[in-house]
Formats: C-alpha cells, structure tokens, sequence
C-alpha cells in the first residue's frame, strides 16, 4: 500500500482494519487499484451487484416507482425486485409548499443566475439566521455529485459546503477511492442555509429548498449522485429512507442512479461505520463505471 494511501486510510479511521483482498473483492470493487489490499475488515458480499434491470429511462412510470407523493415522482428504484424503501410513510413533497411558478423559474437558470438566486433567497425561515447561504462547490461537469444535508457553522462562515471537520473526512473518503473534491466531483447541500443549532432541516425546508438542488443536478448532469445522509436521501427519492436498508441498492432520480450512504458527521461520531461507509463509495464507484446503470436524461 503507498504511504499516501495508507494515511487517506488511518485518516479515515481504516487503516488498521485492511487485509489482502479476494478475487470476489476485486470483482465488486471496480476500478480500485488492483494490487492495493481493501481496508475492509469483511469484504462486501459478492451478491451486491449492479443490476441494469430496472427502469433506466426517467419518466418511465414502471416497476420502481416509489413516489407516494401526488407530484411526479423523481423516484425510480433501479432493482424493483428488491424494495428497499418504505412506501408507508409520504416524505417530504414540496407540492404546495414551492409554487410553481418559482419552480418553473429556478429550473430556467444558468449557474450564475441560480447561485446569485441561492445566495439571495428568502423563501424560507432559514434565511433568517444564516450569515450567508450556501450553494455548493466543485467541478460543474462532475461525474459525481455528492449531496449533503446543510450548512453547518463553518460553512455558514465561508460559503462552501464542507469544510469543516465532516469536511475533512469527506475529502479523506474520496480520496480513498481515488476522487478529489472539486476534481470530477460536484457537492452540494440538501439546504443551502444553516438550521439554527445545527439541527435537521425540516420537510418544509427542504422542499422549499429542492428546485435548486434540482436545477444544480440537471446543471451537473453526473452519471452519479451520491445521498450523505437521510435528509438528502429522503429529498432526492422523495420518500422516507432508512440509510441501512438503503445501503448497497441503486434507486435514481429522474434517471441518474442514487447511492445513499452514512453523513461524514454521523460517521465521526460511530467511527465503526466508515468501513460500511468505504464499501458504499466502492459500490457507488462500481455502479458509476457499469455502462447502462447511468442515464443522465432529466424530466
Ligand atoms: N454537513 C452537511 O451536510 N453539509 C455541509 O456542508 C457541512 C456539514
């Protein structure tokens, strides 16, 4: 193992943990460097695989769908023999809370025009305590893109998702699989301005706040999205999710495959979840050079 990798490893707390990997490894995590051992303790069962079975094309309202909301849902599962998702339960829809007519708006803008947008909005409580809002950071052709929750304190204070301490694990798991921030990699927030105390954005927020995001998503148009955490999960599938019943399936939105794995934060507080979350990136890495898993067509 190189030096460079063994500390992005021990940076995320997985160092200690690798072991020679298998053939069945190496069959599942694609695109790893081969000759380098996995930092996993168990290796990922071999029977989590990409299934291009599903309904890859957005607007095909076949097997998959998942919407419980009366909004066309972004919602496509990729494996529908496998529902990981709970249908019982509406997550939050932006329905009546976003009028249309500002969505209509916010899906027409360029860059420029949907960061000044962000940057200005006062669409919803958040704005009231933000110090500035927080659109999202990276490479605006990225084959990945990375969605968070929200704003926390340092990213209120600087602008940029990201950059405090879940930040640094962020960027120390990218680098585990060999992706740097800003290169090939755009990362966004499910909300673009703080909760007070750092809390969970409620439903109406995030709907509130979802033409963007969505906008930023066709914008990108990458051929991976990747849901830190439920709140981001439950926005882009638009129902509600547990993160480990999530874990190791393929859902989409509007056509680009949706991987969910555990928030940064949640992980630098259970630091035995990184390798779960190692093997998310692994798959999501697998899912995004299966030819036929992607297809960026919106609407
Ligand atoms: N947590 C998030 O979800 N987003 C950030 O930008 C920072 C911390």
């Amino acid at each position: 193992m190189s030096t460079r990798r063994e500390a992005v490893l021990r940076e995320m707390g997985l160092a200690p943990l690798w072991r020679l990997r298998s053939a069945a490894d190496d069959a599942v995590v694609a695109g790893v460097e081969a000759a380098e051992p996995s930092p996993l303790e168990e290796a990922r069962p071999v029977g989590v695989s990409v299934t291009a079975t599903g309904p890859s094309r957005a607007g095909s309202a076949g097997a998959g769908a998942m919407s419980t909301s009366a909004r066309p849902s972004p919602v496509r599962q990729y494996l529908p023999q496998a529902p990981s998702v709970s249908a019982a339960e509406p997550a939050p829809d932006s329905g009546p809370l976003v009028d249309p007519a500002r969505r209509e708006r916010i899906a027409g803008l360029d860059w420029e025009q949907l960061e000044a947008d962000i940057r200005e909005c006062r669409a919803c409580r958040l704005c009231e305590k933000r110090k500035q809002a927080v659109p999202g950071v990276g490479d605006r052709q990225a084959q990945w893109m990375l969605v968070g929750e929200g704003p926390g304190a340092e990213e209120d204070q600087r602008g940029e998702p990201f950059v405090g301490a879940a930040g640094k694990l962020l960027e120390a798991m990218l680098a585990a699989i060999g992706l740097k921030r800003g290169d090939g990699v755009y990362i966004a927030n499910t909300v673009k301005c703080r909760p007070p105390m750092n809390r969970t954005p409620q439903a109406d927020e995030i709907a509130t706040c979802f033409p963007y995001l969505q906008r930023q998503i066709e914008l990108v148009r990458p051929r991976i999205l990747i849901a830190l955490g439920r709140p981001a999960a439950q926005a882009l599938l638009d129902t509600e999710v547990s993160i480990g019943a999530s874990r190791g399936r393929v859902f989409q939105y509007r056509g680009t495959p949706v991987v969910v794995t555990y928030h940064p934060a949640y992980l630098l507080r259970n630091q035995t979840d990184k390798a779960k979350a190692w093997e998310d990136l692994c798959f999501a890495r697998k899912v995004a050079s299966t030819p036929g898993a992607q297809d960026s067509t919106q609407g």
